[in-house]
C-alpha cells in the first residue's frame, strides 16, 4: 500500500524499515531468563499470560492499554495537577483538550474505558433493546448485556478473513444494518456503535465513507450512533493512508471529521491519550444530563470521575499528541513491518496489518489443535516459553460458554502481539519476528489446554489451564538443541 505520510522516510539503499521519531530518556530494565525458568513460570501461572509476573517476562506485549509511553511534556504537565475535589483547573485543561481534538463540547471523566461503557449502557439500553455494532469487544458486551441488550455483530464478510487486501476490514455492513433496523424496529435500537480500528478482529479500521453511511441510516430512523474512540488516532491514520480523499487532510481534520459522525464519543485514556482514565463527551445537553448523574454515583464528582489529577493533566496533552502524525503513525508502522516480515516467512497473520498489535492466526498455526482445545491459548503460552514474550489470547478463551455449558467457540483464534506507543525498538521487534518464525517451524509440537479453574465472568483474566500433554517439556528441549546456551 502506497503511504502519504511526513513520516515515510527513505532509505537511500532502498530499505524499508521504520524509524523512531522520538529518542529515550528514560528506560526500564528487562529481563531474559532461561527458558526453564519461563515454562516454571507459566506453570505458576496456569497457562495464562494473564496471570505472569514482569520480572518473569522479556518484551511485554500483552496490550498497549496504560503501557504506551509518555511524552516529556506529558510527563512534566502532572507537576502542574491542581488537586481539588471540585473546579479542579486539571479538568479544565482536559475539556478544553476534548473540545478541541473531538469536537464535542459536553465532556464527562471516567476512571477507563470500561467506565464510559457502564455510563452509556445503564443511560441507553433497557431491556429487549438491540445494539448493531461492527463488532464487539469484551467489556462492552459485557455491559451491554448486564443492562439487558443484545449485541448484534453487522461486520463485512470480508472480516474474518484472516489474509485480505480490503483496506477496511473494520467497515459495519450497511446492507446487514438496514435488515436489523427492518427486522427489530428502529424503536428496539439502543444505539449503533462504531468502535475505531476494531481491537478484536485485529485492529481493523473503518472508513469515513462507511461512517457517513451509518450517519444517514441513523438519521432517517433516528437512531443515536456512539463512536468507542479508544483506537481512533490509528484508526484515523489508516485513513488518511487508504482512503482516497482523505490523503491530505491532517489527523486533527479526520478525527474531528469522524467525530461529527457520532453522538456520543467515548474513549479509554489508556490507550487514545497514552495515560490512565477515560472520558465521554456529546454535543447533545440531554444526553450529557442523563450521563452525569451517573457519573457522580459510580465515577466520582464531575471534574475528576474517578482519576488522579495527574493523569488528567497528561491525558490533555495526550490528547493533543494524539493529532501528530509522528506520534500517531509509530505503533501501526512497526506493526506493519513486522506483519509483512512475518507474512514473508509464511507465518499466518492478520492481514492487512492494522492497530495496537500484530496478530497470529492460531488456527493455522497450530491446525492440529482443535478450537475446543483453545489454540489461541496455548500459542500464547508456547510463544512465552521460548521467547519471554507475551501475548494476549483473542480467542475462545476470551469467549464464553452456552446455556448447556459448551463453549461458544471464537469467530477468530488470535494471538495479539501487541505494540504500545514508542515502547520497543527494532532490535526487539527484529527477535520477535525470529522467534516466532522458530515457533513455527517447530509448531507441530505445541498441544492444547484445558481448564482447571474457570470463573464465570470474564474467564480469561484469571483463569488457569493446564496443558493437554507434556508439549512445554518437549517444547523447552527442542529450544536447548537448537538454541544451546542462549536465553
Ligand atoms: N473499547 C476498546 C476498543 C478497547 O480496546 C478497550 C480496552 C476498552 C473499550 C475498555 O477500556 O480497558 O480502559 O476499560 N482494551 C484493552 C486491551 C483492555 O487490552 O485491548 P478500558
Amino acid at each position: 500500500m502506497k503511504t502519504h505520510s511526513a513520516t515515510e522516510i527513505k532509505f537511500s539503499n532502498g530499505l524499508k524499515i521504520p524509524v523512531e521519531l522520538h529518542k529515550v530518556r528514560m528506560v526500564q530494565k528487562l529481563h531474559l531468563k532461561p527458558v526453564e525458568e519461563r515454562l516454571a513460570a507459566i506453570e505458576k501461572g496456569g497457562y495464562n499470560t494473564f496471570q505472569l509476573k514482569t520480572p518473569d517476562i522479556f518484551l511485554d506485549m500483552l496490550t498497549d492499554s496504560g503501557t504506551n509511553a509518555m511524552s516529556d511534556k506529558q510527563v512534566s504537565s502532572m507537576l502542574q495537577a491542581d488537586d481539588t475535589y471540585a473546579g479542579s483547573q486539571s479538568f479544565s485543561r482536559m475539556e478544553q483538550a476534548v473540545r478541541d481534538v473531538f469536537g464535542k463540547h459536553y465532556v464527562l471523566p471516567a476512571h477507563q474505558g470500561r467506565a464510559a461503557e457502564n455510563i452509556i449502557s445503564r443511560a441507553l439500553i433497557s431491556p429487549g433493546t438491540v445494539i448493531p455494532m461492527n463488532y464487539h469487544f469484551t467489556t462492552t458486551k459485557a455491559h451491554m448485556e448486564i443492562n439487558g441488550g443484545e449485541v448484534l455483530e453487522i461486520f463485512t464478510d470480508e472480516a474474518l478473513k484472516i489474509k485480505s487486501d480490503v483496506p477496511f476490514k473494520g467497515n459495519i455492513d450497511i446492507d446487514k444494518l438496514n435488515g436489523v433496523i427492518e427486522k427489530y424496529g428502529a424503536e428496539k435500537v439502543a444505539f449503533i456503535r462504531m468502535e475505531a480500528s476494531t481491537n478484536l478482529i485485529g485492529g481493523q479500521p473503518f472508513s469515513i465513507r462507511n461512517m457517513r453511511e451509518v450517519r444517514e441510516i441513523a438519521d432517517k430512523h433516528n437512531i443515536l450512533v456512539v463512536l468507542d474512540a479508544s483506537l481512533i488516532g490509528e484508526n484515523a491514520w489508516f485513513i488518511k493512508q487508504r482512503e482516497e480523499e482523505y490523503h491530505n487532510s491532517t489527523i486533527a481534520e479526520i478525527l474531528l471529521t469522524l467525530c461529527s459522525l457520532a453522538d456520543i464519543v467515548y474513549f479509554s485514556s489508556r490507550k487514545v491519550s497514552s495515560t490512565r482514565g477515560g472520558g465521554i463527551c456529546t454535543n447533545s445537553e440531554e444526553l450529557f444530563l442523563k450521563m452525569r448523574e451517573l457519573v457522580v454515583l459510580f465515577e466520582g464528582f464531575i471534574t475528576y470521575g474517578g482519576m488522579s489529577v495527574r493523569e488528567i493533566e497528561a491525558m490533555a496533552i495526550g490528547l493533543y499528541e494524539t493529532t501528530d502524525e509522528t506520534v500517531i503513525a509509530q505503533s501501526p508502522s512497526f506493526i506493519e513491518y513486522t506483519v509483512n516480515e512475518l507474512d514473508r516467512l509464511g507465518v499466518p497473520v492478520v492481514m492487512p496489518s492494522g492497530a495496537l498489535g500484530c496478530h497470529l492466526d492460531a488456527m493455522g498455526f497450530l491446525p492440529h489443535v482443535p478450537q475446543e482445545e483453545y489454540p489461541a491459548g496455548a500459542l500464547a503460552a508456547a510463544l512465552f516459553i521460548i521467547s519471554g514474550i507475551r501475548g494476549m489470547e483473542r480467542g475462545t478463551i476470551s469467549s464464553v460458554r452456552d446455556q448447556q455449558g459448551k463453549d461458544i467457540l471464537a469467530d477468530v483464534e488470535l494471538l495479539r502481539l501487541a505494540f504500545p506507543r514508542r515502547v520497543f525498538t527494532l532490535s526487539q521487534t527484529m527477535f520477535v519476528i525470529d522467534r516466532v518464525h522458530w515457533l513455527y517451524k517447530n509448531s507441530n509440537l505445541v498441544g492444547g489446554l484445558k481448564f482447571t479453574d474457570e470463573p464465570k465472568v470474564l474467564r480469561f483474566f484469571n483463569g488457569r489451564l493446564t496443558p493437554t500433554s507434556d508439549w512445554p517439556q518437549k517444547l523447552v528441549a527442542r529450544f536447548r538443541e537448537d538454541f544451546g546456551e542462549s536465553l
